[in-house]
């Protein structure tokens, strides 16, 4: 019995050292990981690759949340999922963090916490090489397709168009290319890479219809914990020039593939 007893208490004392080694049950970021989610469709941000930078997943997103995870001393783990369910796996805790390219919005803001915004973009339109589109109000009369989700969507749904909605970007861009539709909108740095990828396309840009994006990474509301570590690491990357450098760099890669 006594020694049942002082078994008991060393082995409680061990369990009680490993969980502090490793932070166990310690917050959202379970251990010494924090679980991002993608939507790896998304190139130069995240795409999916033979050798990526987290397992088969590689982009700027990528590099930037190994970055983040590795200057708070901890490993990044990466889930791929739609990006519609992105931010229902947030609140569930499926995942602690979500880093997609995704735009902080006022919508969004009502249900997660976002980071210091880390990249500027905008829609832009995809067209093919003899449209006659030039300005985002000729696309009244035309046939738009958008991404399910995409801030795009939402633009061309307040500009009080009607549109087809698409899973992937790759999807919408094979109907432009097949002339099934007439204008793809989407982000720009996604669309150059679209634009390279296929012949006969160009792209129309309208600042004055389409106002400018913050990309950031979003969190559960309340996790100040997290976003302190995240904000503190893409700080850091703005001002010493990684995040450009990046940007630089998997825009280029993309670009030559
Ligand atoms: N910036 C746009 C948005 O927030 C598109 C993001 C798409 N990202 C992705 N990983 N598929 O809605």
């Amino acid at each position: 019995m006594k020694k049942a007893t002082k078994f008991l208490t060393m082995t409680l004392a061990m369990v009680m050292t490993v969980c502090t080694l490793s932070a166990c049950g310690g917050g959202a970021s379970k251990g010494n990981t924090i679980t991002f989610g993608t939507n790896a469709e998304f190139p130069p941000f995240e795409y999916v690759t033979s050798s990526g930078v987290i397992g088969e997943y590689d982009g700027i997103d990528m590099a930037i949340a190994k970055q983040i995870a590795e200057s708070n001393g901890m490993t990044a783990a990466m889930e791929n999922m739609e990006f519609d369910s992105l931010l229902v796996a947030l609140q569930n805790g499926q995942i602690d963090a979500v880093i997609a390219g995704m735009t902080a919005t006022d919508e969004r803001r009502e249900t997660v916490d976002f980071s210091t915004p880390y990249y500027t973009a905008t829609q832009v339109m995809i067209v093919r090489e003899d449209s006659d589109i030039t300005v985002a109000t000729d696309m009244a009369d035309k046939k738009i397709c958008v991404i399910q989700g995409y801030t795009g969507e939402i633009c061309v749904q307040d500009m009080g168009y009607t549109y087809e909605a698409f899973k992937k970007g790759t999807e919408a861009v094979m109907e432009l290319v097949n002339g099934k539709c007439d204008v793809v909108v989407i982000d720009s740095a996604t669309a150059q890479k679209y634009v390279g990828d296929n012949e006969g396309l160009k792209i129309v840009e309208d600042p004055g219809a389409f106002e400018s994006e913050e990309y950031a990474i979003a969190v559960q509301k309340g996790n100040t914990e997290l976003l302190d570590k995240i904000n503190s690491a893409i700080e850091k990357m703005l001002a010493d020039g990684t995040i450009n450098e990046l940007a630089v760099k998997y825009t280029e890669e993309v670009m030559a593939e």
